[in-house]
C-alpha cells in the first residue's frame, strides 16, 4: 500500500539542475555578435506545423531550452520531429497518438498553450494543462478560451486541465478581445485557418513574431491578412500543406546585447539584427544618449565609458510600443543614467520585483507598486551573489554583473537558458569574463 497520507495534488516545480553563472564585471564588451532566431516566433511556428500532416522545415531556430520543451511536447503527442542540423527542425504531424498536453510541459513553458488552437482545428479535440510560465504575473488564458468558444469549440475546465472539443469543423466568427493578447491572437489565428468560413480578430496584436507566423501560414496555403494594423482576417481552408520557413531574428536578444554594450562602455556590432522591429527601443536609447548606428541588418552600439547617460521615463506597451521584455534590460541601463527615471510596466504585474536584486548590487531603485518603479543614477554597481527569478530578469542580472565592479555569482541560470542561445559563449566572444557553473 502506498503512503497512506493524502497526496496533495498541487504542482511541485521539478528539481532543476542547479546552475549558476559567474561573472567578473567592469570590462567593456567589444566585437561582433550574431543575433539568433526569435524564441517567441519559433515556438509558435513549431506548433503551427501540427496544422498539416505534411513535412515542415524550419531554419534559424534558436537552440534554447524552450524549443527543446516544445519539441518534447510535440513528440509526446506522436508528432515526428527531426533535428537534422543545428538550428534546423523538421516537423511532420501525421496521425498523432495523444491529444494531451501535460502539466509538465505547461509548467515548464507557458507557450505550450499555443497548441490549443492548431490541435483543436486539425483534430477537433485536445486536453491541455493550464500553463504556468514565468513568475511575472497571473498569466491567465481566459482570452484564449473565449476566442476558441467564439469559433465553435466547447471547452470545460477540470483539475487544472482544459478539455476542448469541436463537434465537426470549427466555425469562422468575429473574435473581439477586450485587450491586446499576443498568444491569444496567435491561438485564434491557428484555429481560424482551418475553420469553416471567415474569421476577424480585433484588436489583433501587432508583434513582429505574429507577422512571421502569418508569413509561414501563407506558405502553407492559409488565407490570412492584416486588413488594418490591429485587425486580422482569416478565410478558413479545409487543409494546409507543408512549407519551409526561416525564423525571424530575436528582437529581444538583440536589445539585450545592445544594452550590454551600453552599460559596459563597449563597442559592439550586432549582425542579423531586426532593426525595423526595434523602433520604440531605439528611441529610448537615443533619449538616454547611447550611440546607436543601424546599417541594414547590422547595428553598431558604442557605450560611454564612465560618462553619464541621461535619465528618461519608460512605459511598456503592446507593439509597436516598448516591449515589456526589454524593460528589465533597460532598467539596468537606467542605473547608469544621471537623474531619476520612472518605469511604468503596463503589461504585467510584478515584473518589477527583480529590481530588489539590482538594489542589492548598489542600484538606487524604488518599487512603487506592481506597475511602477524608479531608478536613480548614476550608481556604481557592485558584484555580489544573486538569484534569477525569470528569463528576462535573469538576463538583466547578467548585464548588471557585466557592468559591475568585482565578481558576481548568479544562481538559477537555467532560467536564462530558456530563451538565450549560447549566451555565455556570445559574451565570452565579446571579451566578457563569464562562466557557467554547475551547482550539482
Ligand atoms: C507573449 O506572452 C510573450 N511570450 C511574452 O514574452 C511577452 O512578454 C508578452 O507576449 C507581451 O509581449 C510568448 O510569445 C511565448 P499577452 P503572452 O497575452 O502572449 C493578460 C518572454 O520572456 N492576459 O500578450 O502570454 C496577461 O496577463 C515572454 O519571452 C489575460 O488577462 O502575453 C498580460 O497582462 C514573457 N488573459 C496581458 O494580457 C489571457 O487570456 C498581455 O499578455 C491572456 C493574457
Amino acid at each position: 500500500m502506498a503512503d497512506a497520507r493524502p497526496f496533495h495534488w498541487e504542482y511541485q516545480e521539478p528539481p532543476v539542475q542547479r546552475e549558476a553563472v559567474r561573472v567578473e564585471g567592469g570590462r567593456p564588451l567589444k566585437g561582433e555578435v550574431a543575433v539568433s532566431g526569435s524564441k517567441n516566433a519559433a515556438l509558435k511556428l513549431l506548433a503551427a506545423a501540427t496544422l498539416t500532416g505534411e513535412r515542415c522545415r524550419f531554419t534559424n531556430v534558436p537552440e534554447i531550452a524552450d524549443v527543446r520543451v516544445m519539441v518534447e511536447t510535440l513528440r509526446d503527442l506522436g508528432v515526428v520531429v527531426d533535428h537534422p542540423a543545428a538550428n534546423t527542425y523538421e516537423v511532420a504531424a501525421g496521425d498523432v497518438d495523444w491529444l494531451f498536453v501535460p502539466l509538465e510541459a505547461a509548467a515548464k513553458m507557458r507557450a505550450s498553450f499555443i497548441l490549443l488552437g492548431p490541435l483543436l482545428a486539425r483534430f477537433g479535440r485536445v486536453i491541455i494543462s493550464n500553463p504556468g510560465g514565468d513568475r511575472i504575473g497571473r498569466r491567465p488564458v481566459n482570452l484564449h478560451v473565449e476566442a476558441m468558444k467564439r469559433l465553435g469549440a466547447e471547452i470545460s475546465y477540470k483539475n487544472g486541465y482544459y478539455f476542448a472539443r469541436s463537434p465537426g469543423r470549427l466555425r469562422g466568427g468575429d473574435v473581439q478581445f477586450p485587450s491586446v493578447t499576443v498568444m491569444g491572437t496567435e491561438n485564434a489565428i491557428l484555429a481560424a485557418v482551418l475553420a469553416d468560413g471567415h474569421t476577424s480578430i480585433r484588436p489583433a496584436a501587432q508583434e513582429p513574431e505574429i507577422d512571421d507566423l502569418i508569413d509561414f501560414l501563407r506558405k502553407m496555403g492559409a488565407d490570412v491578412t492584416r486588413s488594418a494594423p490591429d485587425v486580422i482576417e482569416v478565410e478558413g481552408r479545409r487543409r494546409l500543406r507543408g512549407a519551409d520557413h526561416r525564423v525571424t531574428p530575436d528582437r529581444i536578444e538583440a536589445g539585450t546585447f545592445m544594452i550590454a554594450a551600453a552599460v559596459t562602455g563597449g563597442d559592439v556590432m550586432l549582425r542579423h539584427a531586426p532593426t525595423s522591429q526595434l523602433g520604440a527601443f531605439l528611441e529610448v536609447l537615443d533619449r538616454v544618449g547611447v550611440s546607436v548606428t543601424p546599417d541594414g541588418e547590422s547595428i553598431r552600439v558604442q557605450g560611454r565609458s564612465g560618462a553619464e547617460y541621461e535619465a528618461t521615463d519608460i512605459e511598456t506597451a503592446p507593439y509597436p510600443g516598448l516591449a515589456t521584455d526589454l524593460q528589465p534590460p533597460t532598467a539596468v541601463l537606467l542605473t547608469r543614467a544621471s537623474g531619476t527615471s520612472r518605469i511604468h510596466e503596463a503589461i504585467f504585474e510584478d515584473r518589477l520585483e527583480w529590481l530588489a536584486e539590482l538594489g542589492r548590487m548598489g542600484a538606487d531603485v524604488d518599487i512603487v507598486d506592481d506597475h511602477h518603479a524608479t531608478v536613480t543614477g548614476p550608481s556604481t554597481l557592485r558584484g555580489c551573489e544573486l538569484e534569477m527569478s525569470d528569463l528576462r530578469a535573469g538576463a538583466s542580472l547578467i548585464l548588471a554583473a557585466l557592468a559591475a565592479d568585482g565578481e558576481s555569482l548568479i544562481h538559477g541560470a537555467h532560467q536564462v537558458r530558456r530563451g538565450y542561445e549560447n549566451i555565455e559563449r556570445k559574451f565570452l566572444d565579446l571579451g566578457a569574463r563569464i562562466a557557467h557553473v554547475s551547482e550539482g
